[in-house]
């Protein structure tokens, strides 16, 4: 079982980052609960302040890049790939070895580009893995998660909705819609993450 979690971090300067609120809680919880139930697992994972869990090949990155690289290298190796980081879609063009100085500017214009869509690719070469994505939104929830789940060629996605009183991020209760290829979805009731991670864990023997 190869599970990525956290967020990355895409170095813009000697002493700054742009990155996001990823915490890693879920990810975490899926590495425990599949180590217990008797899966080997590798975890790959961008910088949290989580302590990975006993039994697990622990593997830690930074960017966007990294992680693709080690999933690359993990996934012949698997039966099945939860993608739950949340990975940058964009990296600085340029990284400033020095610390960028404010002095005699009054903007700063930061070009970016693409990062590697990592289930994409892993997606093209799938084989009989199982996939499993997730999908954060903030409008259009269903069709946003659906088109994610078809053109990066997922068996579930796992769509949640973002907005200003509902963030999925932490310690925080989620109610995450489970989307399947078939079309058929399923509303999750309210739940802690580890309560999340065993029913993603359980709906995987169905697959
Ligand atoms: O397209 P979007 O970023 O919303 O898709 C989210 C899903 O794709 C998550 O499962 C995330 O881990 C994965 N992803 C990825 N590589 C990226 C961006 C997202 O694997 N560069």
């Amino acid at each position: 079982m190869l599970i990525t979690a956290g967020p990355t971090r895409e170095p813009l300067d000697a002493v700054r980052f742009i990155s996001n609120y990823s915490t890693g809680t879920l990810g975490y919880c899926l590495a425990e609960e599949a180590k217990r139930k008797g899966y080997k697992v590798t975890l790959i994972s961008g910088p949290t302040h989580l302590k990975p869990p006993k039994g697990v090949n622990f593997v830690s990155v930074n960017t966007a890049l990294e992680m693709y690289r080690k999933v690359k290298e993990g996934f012949p190796f698997c039966d099945c790939l939860i993608m739950t980081a949340a990975v940058g879609d964009f990296q600085p063009e340029k990284i400033f070895r020095r610390k960028i100085k404010k002095e005699g500017k009054e903007n700063l214009n930061l070009r970016l580009k693409k990062t590697p869509d990592i289930l994409y690719e892993m997606g093209k070469i799938k084989k009989n893995k199982i996939l499993i994505g997730f999908s954060l939104e903030t409008e259009n929830l269903i069709r946003n998660a659906q088109e994610k789940l078809r053109k990066k060629n997922l068996d579930l996605i796992i769509a949640q909705k973002m907005d200003r009183n509902k963030s999925p991020f932490g310690e925080n209760k989620v109610s995450p819609i489970f989307i399947y290829k078939d079309g058929s979805s399923q509303k999750i009731p309210l739940c802690s993450k580890s309560q999340l991670a065993k029913i993603i864990l359980k709906e995987i023997d169905f697959l």
